[in-house]
């Protein structure tokens, strides 16, 4: 069996898109299983940069399958508007296939998120994407899902059905405009022609091949912290980015997961609200976005930085059942005396060393930190461990012994080469 997970262990943003890009070379099938266009992968095409939000990552491999599977809410629109950014670069988009049961994210979705954050003050900072209130009609069970769409007659009954029960919501309590029913449908119609043909039943498709011993790799988006039972909810996102969530959004049996691989960045980002442990709001910060780079990829807003946390790849690994760590972005530490790791939470004078559930506790949380030695030396054209500096490999071997998976990559550059292997 020769399947493989890859999953965030923080808050997103650990340069998944990268590491996806290198592990995929081989896949023959790369499944996305939860989540929306709320995702952000930098990747480079021809020498050209761009942005994903709904495709994985692992859509650059045009050998391999690519689907958009049951547990992904897609918006038609935006997957039409990358695939012909794909397109516009000579990739081929020919590979790229829906799953008939993914729910369709609706225009209302995205004006009720809006409505909604507006209303609250902005309470989770979401992306604004309509990925919240899609997930929710779904559990409410009044989605739609893609074979709705196939037939469209049957499709604008459904859409006038839903959008007369969100005009209500729209105009009775948030005083806001309603939305036009036919200018939604006609387009929905310009479409339909597109989006139709690759609309399929997958589920089979995923489990015979990887029945098959095919290469099935299935790319999460977003990360554990971000998981809406397990993250620092309620500031999390609508879905499970966890291993877990292959098994309900992609239709595959946990015992046919082969290996898990959780990518850590070497210290920690967060975008949005919620509570950050070990943020720092100094110089110190300020150095490790400048030297990261960590703005955002669509919005160029700058993330919220700080150092490693433990707990949090510790919790990571207790719900994804790591068979690897892949380190992201550890060339970015070079230059600091002293790096720290988090590796306790003390709350109200007692030391925890997983991390409570309640966000207030978690506010409250003043970080007990291990210190390390930094590295001077460049290490991005390193391609060997052997050629580390000390100081690195000490890092290295205790983040691996406290979480207790091992390292097998080390990422050291944002280029596909820029990488150290280990095992
Ligand atoms: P997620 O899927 O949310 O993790 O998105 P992503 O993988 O695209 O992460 P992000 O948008 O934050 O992009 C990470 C950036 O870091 C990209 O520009 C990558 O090229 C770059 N990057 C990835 N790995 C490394 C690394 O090891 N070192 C450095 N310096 N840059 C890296």
């Amino acid at each position: 069996m020769k399947s493989q997970v890859v999953v965030g262990t923080q808050w997103g943003d650990e340069g998944k898109g990268k590491i996806v890009d290198v592990l995929a070379e081989k896949a023959d099938m790369i499944v996305r299983f939860q989540g929306g266009d709320n995702a952000g992968h930098t990747v480079v095409v021809n020498g050209k940069k761009h942005v994903l939000h709904l495709l994985p990552s692992g859509v650059l491999h045009e050998d391999a399958i690519c689907i958009i599977g049951p547990g992904v809410v897609c918006n038609p629109f935006v997957l039409l508007e990358e695939m012909k950014t794909l397109e516009a670069s000579g990739l081929s988009t020919d590979h790229i296939i829906i799953s008939d049961r993914a729910q369709m994210l609706m225009p209302y979705h995205k004006y009720q998120d809006k409505l909604e954050e507006e209303a609250s003050g902005n309470r989770i900072g979401t992306t604004q994407r309509g990925i919240g209130p899609c997930c929710a009609d779904k559990y409410a069970r009044t989605g739609i899902r893609f074979h709705e769409f196939i037939n469209f007659e049957t499709f604008k009954e459904r859409l006038k059905e839903c959008l007369t029960f969100k005009n209500k919501l729209f105009t009775k309590v948030y005083g806001a405009d309603p939305m036009d029913y036919e200018e939604m449908v006609a387009s929905f119609e310009k479409i339909h022609d597109l989006i139709v043909p690759r609309i399929k039943e997958t589920t089979h498709m995923v489990n015979a091949a990887i029945d098959e011993n095919k290469r099935v790799l299935f790319e999460g988006a977003q990360a554990a912290m971000l998981d809406i039972n397990y993250g620092t909810y309620p500031f999390v996102t609508s879905s499970s980015p966890t291993a877990g969530g292959v098994t309900t959004g992609a239709g595959v049996a946990p015992s046919k997961i082969k290996t898990v691989v959780g990518v850590v960045k070497a210290y920690s980002t967060r975008v949005g609200e919620g509570p950050f442990v070990t943020e720092l709001l100094d110089e110190q910060g300020d150095w490790i976005r400048e030297h990261g780079f960590e703005y955002g990829a669509t919005t160029g807003r700058p993330r919220r930085c700080g150092w490693l946390d433990l707990l949090v790849v510790k919790h990571a690994n207790m719900m994804n059942g790591l068979t690897d760590i892949v380190i992201t972005k550890i060339d970015v530490l070079t230059g600091l005396d002293t790096i720290k790791a988090c590796v306790g939470y003390e709350i109200d004078g007692k030391v925890y060393d997983y991390i409570p559930s309640d966000q207030a506790d978690v506010a409250k949380a003043k970080s007990v930190y291990k210190e390390f030695k930094g590295w001077t030396e460049d290490i991005s054209k390193m391609s060997k461990y052997e050629e580390l500096p000390q100081a690195a490999k000490d890092y290295l071997a205790f983040i691996e012994d406290f979480v207790g998976v091992r390292i097998s990559m080390v990422s050291v550059g944002p280029d596909r080469v820029n990488n150290i292997y280990i095992h």
